[in-house]
């Protein structure tokens, strides 16, 4: 006896002879996880801190909701909980620092990533992965991301001040570096740098290709890195290009990058299909700040689900090739399940 399929089908109807039937594999639950293509599990996610100065601070960032800037003392406890969530590679951004035109407080040995890093190190151990990002923006009082003269901002004399915030972050105890200037040939000087003083162990997540997006609108007010003057368009990349976004990251490999980067992300899964059918490194996207918001702010209106969306765009990125994804909704994802 045959099981009787389809309880409701209307009277005298009669199924046809198909030979294909996509929605077979799609019957229920089951059958979609196991055909399912594209997978993702905690170990892909790098998770985005913001450290302040002072102490007991733990202050809502307006226009990133959930998400917070750090004192030391405040972050110790917030990395706790990540921890015990499974979140384990973090991305440190020092906010609030003592601005000059060369950026000089970002490579202090007492800056507030140093201090961060020396003491998450000394509360965690090698538990943690820690990567911090490597640009002058945030540091200095222009807002740019390299050294600036005129209305020019000079690639070489910037090589020399970010290799130095590298290694300061090297030496503090960082496991990786990410450059995200955009300076020609940051990548290779980060690299001699870090060999030269004896930091053959720390590697460089480049942000490869990044582009000038205004999608970094949020970030720009978390961090107080907003250029006072002009645009990044002088040296982030043009959003209209395609091959140059490739060629962007085969130069920071072929510069000793141990891993690449797009950014953003949701507007560029092109961009990050491309690169990862012609690169063997590993491939990040950073699912940055405006695209966060965006979500953040749809579901406060009550327009879309939120796990829902999220996962969404979660999956469209390890789709296109992601093998590493930094978002700030790391955080959700893990303390509410959604994997
Ligand atoms: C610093 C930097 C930016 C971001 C990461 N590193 C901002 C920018 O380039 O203006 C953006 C991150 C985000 O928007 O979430 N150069
Ligand atoms: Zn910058």
């Amino acid at each position: 006896m045959c099981v009787k399929r389809e309880r409701n089908r209307p009277k005298n109807f009669k199924n046809m002879q198909m030979k294909h039937r996509p929605r077979r594999l799609r019957k229920n639950g089951i059958i979609r996880a196991m055909v399912a293509e594209t997978r993702l599990s905690s170990e892909m996610f790098i998770y985005p801190y913001f450290v302040t100065k002072g102490k007991k601070i733990k202050s809502p960032i307006k226009a990133m909701p959930d998400v917070y800037h750090f004192s030391i003392d405040e972050l110790v406890k917030d990395v706790e909980k990540s921890l015990k969530l499974g979140i384990n590679k973090l991305l440190l951004f020092g906010v609030g620092e003592t601005k000059s035109k060369q950026g000089k407080s970002s490579h202090a040995s007492k800056s507030i990533i140093a201090t961060a890093l020396r003491r998450l190190r000394a509360e965690f151990g090698q538990d943690l992965y820690l990567l911090t990002d490597v640009c002058l923006c945030a540091y200095t009082t222009h807002g740019h991301c390299g050294v600036l003269a005129g209305n020019q901002v000079l690639n070489d004399p910037s090589l020399e001040i970010l290799s130095k915030m590298a290694v300061a972050h090297a030496e503090a105890g960082a496991n990786m570096v990410a450059p995200s200037d955009m300076m020609d040939g940051r990548v290779a000087s980060i690299r001699a740098a870090l060999d030269k003083n004896e930091q053959t162990e720390v590697g460089i997540l480049s942000y490869s290709t990044k582009f000038a997006s205004a999608y970094y609108g949020p970030f720009r007010e978390a961090a107080n890195s907003s250029p006072q003057k002009g645009d990044r368009r002088g040296y982030q990349m043009d959003i209209r290009n395609a091959n140059e976004a490739l060629k962007e990251s085969l130069l920071d490999e072929e510069e000793g990058a141990d891993m690449l980067m797009v950014k953003p992300a949701l507007a560029y899964l092109d961009i990050i299909q491309n690169i990862k059918n012609h690169t063997l490194l590993p491939l990040a996207c950073y699912n940055v700040s405006g695209e966060y918001s965006m979500v953040k702010m749809a579901v406060k209106h009550g327009l879309v689900k939120e796990q829902q969306l999220v996962m969404e765009n979660m999956y469209a990125f390890a789709r296109a090739g992601a093998d590493i994804i930094i978002s700030y909704h790391t955080r959700d994802i893990l303390e509410k399940g959604w994997l």
